[in-house]
């Protein structure tokens, strides 16, 4: 007798993924990861100055409060689903404080499981099938993976460095503007590092106006500023909260990309609209975790952090200038962005640089076609090792 938990197989079982994973451009890192997966294999000591995740601890007392809130069995359940009142507080009291904008902690603020989740679900809150988001080239991939896994349409606004980084509005009209419902900024901006340019926000408040199209502006970097810029919120800009959202995350400028905390916030009608999304989906973040962050938030960002990330970024820029790639030192982000020497592409610069020395730059090719003659340096990484890599790429490069 055959034992009752086998069934016999007739045919091979086939796994037929839904189409619209095949809408999803094609994995730009995935050669790069091969030729490191191969050295490393065979034992060479590779330096990654790839991802923007901070290798600095998390504040102590955000630990701490982790602990104790961990501790309350009160906290062990299913969250609230609309985020627990002391966070949405704390985010309300973060953003009258840092920002002087006042935001309703019952109606205009929910936490998010990091932008990213935040990010991604926007797309399926606010896009038709026949619909765009407006998204910067180069950018954050979310901003163009989320309208096309929503069924709807990504179009790319160049941010072209004579413009400061800032996409042209006025070049948006027709059946664009007009299928438009969501326009996508970011400043400090990943991966440029421009800081927002004069008036580009006001200008959105405009744009939204006129073409009915609502702005989510992600602030994943406001906190992580240098030489004295102070970066401002977008719902900072009279009427923003008319015509648009922000997402704020602690990932970047509190050490905490594991914590998956951040929040949307501003206009109240999207807020909702996200929220209702929301419980379809997921069950909110663990609430100990939830009482650690509004402690983070609170006791603010840690103080040393721009200056950890300033002294590596003039490491970074020194070295890169002495072998003669033109380099604008950022005001903001935890990246340096830099144009490939002539003759190559971003992704032929990127692996001759690890075959030399053993060191993983991003090719701006994979943030977007606009990208492409561009590569980006990560500052997450101590001191010694960035050092180390610094030391490899003037040896091998210059
Ligand atoms: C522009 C931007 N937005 C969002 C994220 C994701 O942030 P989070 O960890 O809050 O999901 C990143 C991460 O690199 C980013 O660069």
């Amino acid at each position: 007798m055959k034992p009752n938990n086998r069934t016999e197989r007739t045919r091979p079982s086939r796994v037929l993924p839904a189409s619209r994973l095949d809408r999803l451009p094609p994995y730009l890192f995935a050669e790069l990861e091969r030729k490191v997966a191969e050295k490393k294999a065979a034992g060479v000591d590779v330096i990654s100055l790839g991802i923007g995740d901070p290798d600095t601890p998390t504040p102590a007392p955000v630990v701490e409060a982790l602990a104790a809130a961990a501790g309350d069995p009160g906290t062990h359940q299913y969250p609230s689903n609309r985020g627990r009142p002391e966070l949405r507080e704390a985010f309300a009291r973060f953003y009258e404080r840092r920002f002087g904008v006042e935001l309703d902690p019952d109606g205009e603020i929910v936490p998010a499981l990091g932008a990213k989740e935040c990010v991604f679900n926007i797309n399926l809150a606010f896009l038709d099938p026949d619909s765009i988001a407006l998204a910067a080239d180069p950018g954050y991939p979310v901003y163009t993976g989320g309208p096309l896994l929503a069924g709807a349409e990504a179009v790319l606004m160049p941010l072209e460095p004579e413009r400061g980084f800032a996409p042209d509005l006025d070049a948006i009209g027709g059946d664009v503007a007009r299928r438009a419902r969501l326009l996508y900024l970011n400043y400090p901006n990943n991966p440029t590092g421009a800081v927002v340019p004069d008036g580009l926000f006001e200008r959105a408040v405009e744009f939204a106006r006129e073409h009915d199209v609502l702005i989510v502006h992600d602030a994943s970097y406001t906190e992580t500023t240098y030489d004295g810029y102070v970066a401002p919120s977008f719902l900072s800009t009279p009427g923003a909260k008319d015509v648009g959202v922000e997402v704020f995350s602690l990932s970047k400028g509190w050490n905490m990309t594991g914590w998956r905390t951040a929040a949307i916030a501003g206009n109240a009608e999207a807020v909702e609209a996200y929220w209702r999304l929301k419980t379809n989906i997921d069950s909110g973040i663990f609430e100990a975790v939830q009482l650690a962050a509004a402690a983070a938030l609170d006791a603010g960002p840690p103080p040393e952090m721009p200056e950890i990330y300033a002294r590596r970024r003039d490491l970074v820029c020194d070295a890169l200038q002495e072998i003669g790639v033109e380099v604008t030192p950022p005001k903001g982000t935890i990246y340096v962005w830099a144009p490939v020497p002539e003759g190559h592409t971003s992704a032929s610069y990127c692996e001759m640089v690890l075959e030399e020395s053993a060191v993983v730059i991003s090719p701006g090719s994979a943030y977007g076609p606009n990208g492409e003659g561009f590569f980006r340096i990560s500052l997450t990484i101590d001191d010694a090792r960035l050092g180390e890599a610094v030391e490899r790429l003037r040896d091998s490069l210059s």
